[in-house]
């Protein structure tokens, strides 16, 4: 994969651009509601105070070693933060990348994370040669897996008891995209 400056990202309602230091209060209050912390794989709960200033410290590194490309999910309107979209476990050899989002409870069922992930998609195809892209999520999360279907992933599976979620093992749906040129 090439080497990447991360750009801005427009939808009809929707600004994707980077994380910066100053959007750590808003990552706090949204992240550290325990709807949105829940149903993730690396969201801690209670959300530690200096979570979210590690976290957005984080995507540089991942950026730089071409394994993950995390966009804040912003307003058109007013420019506030909703949520974040990623590609992560990115590999070139393979041109597969696995999709994580959330979205602040606030803004939950208008069709936001759909919308940033097909731009996020869209931008991992054109921009890194990203040809199949997976997705994964609780088996007990449909708000997640309706999001997969809705911008067109394919149901592979279901992995039973795969994760270790929170001290209970659980269940994983498994989607995936295949994007043009594979
Ligand atoms: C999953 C999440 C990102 C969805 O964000 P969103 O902006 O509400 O998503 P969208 O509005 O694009 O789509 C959600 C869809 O799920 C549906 N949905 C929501 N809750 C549902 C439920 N309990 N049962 C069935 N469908 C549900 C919505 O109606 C909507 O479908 P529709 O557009 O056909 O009506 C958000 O709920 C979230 O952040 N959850 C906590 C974190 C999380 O689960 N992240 C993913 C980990 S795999």
């Amino acid at each position: 994969m090439p080497h990447l400056i991360q750009p801005t990202l427009q939808t009809q309602r929707l600004i994707l651009r980077p994380f910066i230091p100053s959007d750590a209060e808003a990552v706090r209050q949204l992240a550290g509601d325990h709807r949105v912390a829940e149903p993730t794989a690396n969201i801690p709960h209670p959300y530690p105070h200096d979570a979210a200033d590690n976290w957005i410290a984080s995507h540089t590194e991942l950026l730089n070693a071409m394994t993950g490309v995390t966009f804040a999910v912003t307003s058109k309107d007013d420019g506030s933060l909703l949520g974040a979209v990623s590609l992560c476990r990115m590999s070139s050899v393979d041109q597969r990348a696995e999709l994580g989002y959330w979205i602040g409870f606030p803004h939950w069922s208008r069709g936001i994370c759909a919308e940033a992930v097909t731009a996020l998609i869209d931008f991992g195809h054109r921009e890194l040669q990203i040809t199949r892209v997976v997705g994964l999520c609780l088996a007990r999360n449909p708000g997640s897996a309706r999001v997969l279907q809705k911008v067109g992933f394919q149901a592979e599976g279901r992995w039973i008891k795969h994760v270790n979620h929170r001290g209970t093992f659980e269940d994983l749906l498994a989607f995936g995209l295949i994007l043009s040129g594979r």
